[in-house]
């Protein structure tokens, strides 16, 4: 390098363009969790599933409001009182804006699984935790979350990784490591799956769409 040698400068990092999601943890859920577990297995003993994103398991209707009971009914409030956190309406008071929500129940048995998918035409999507299925130190059974950009990071090269603001090479997804009273609220469009479930036992999961009018 020649002249008054290399340039000097600040950078600052622009986190953009950021994808919010909340991991919610109930405090003491054994209560609700145990409803919902009962309420489910009810279900399921009179009323053959659906085959939707599930391989294996059964994947009720998405009417579980009017079956889950009140434990069904406070977490589907809880889910519309973290959308509502994430929810902007431009020239609207949020307090007049209805929402509604679907509701449906999964039980997957070990090796069970979800394919990636999206949940078009709502706002937003929600997962509560009602039983892990003893995944353990197996695990397996963890959402995970695409990061919609991709692949576009890659059509350079393959194994190219942008820097995040933390610091770390971004991951083309983020899988999230949850337990029995654990709800997840994201984005409807973001694409999304489970992992092959590794415990011993069924798991149980409650999967919420949220809509606004
Ligand atoms: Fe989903």
């Amino acid at each position: 390098m020649s002249g008054a040698g290399e340039l000097k400068a600040r950078a600052a990092l622009l986190g953009l363009f950021d994808t919010p999601a909340l991991h919610a943890q109930v405090t003491e859920p054994a209560e609700t969790c145990a409803a919902l577990a009962a309420a489910v297995r009810e279900r399921r003993a009179a009323h053959a599933g659906l085959d939707r994103s599930n391989v294996g398991g059964w994947h009720s209707a998405t009417d579980m409001l009017d079956w889950g009971g009140e434990a069904a009914a406070r977490v589907a409030d809880l889910a519309i009182r973290l959308a509502r956190r994430l929810s902007h309406f431009d020239g609207r008071d949020p307090a007049e804006i209805e929402w509604s929500l679907r509701m449906w129940a999964n039980v997957s048995p070990p090796g069970a699984l979800n394919m990636s998918h999206a949940h078009p035409g709502v706002l937003w999507a929600a997962v509560f935790y009602v039983d892990m299925g003893d995944a353990g130190e197996a695990g397996g059974g963890e959402l995970y979350l695409e990061d919609p950009r991709f692949p576009l990071p890659q059509a350079r090269m393959a194994g190219f990784r942008m820097i995040g603001s933390d610091g770390q090479p971004q991951s083309p997804d983020k899988r999230i490591v949850t337990k029995a009273g654990d709800l997840i609220v994201f984005p409807a469009w973001l694409r999304h799956g489970v992992r092959p479930h590794g415990g011993t036992r069924e798991r149980i999961s409650i999967a919420m769409n949220l809509d606004a009018k």
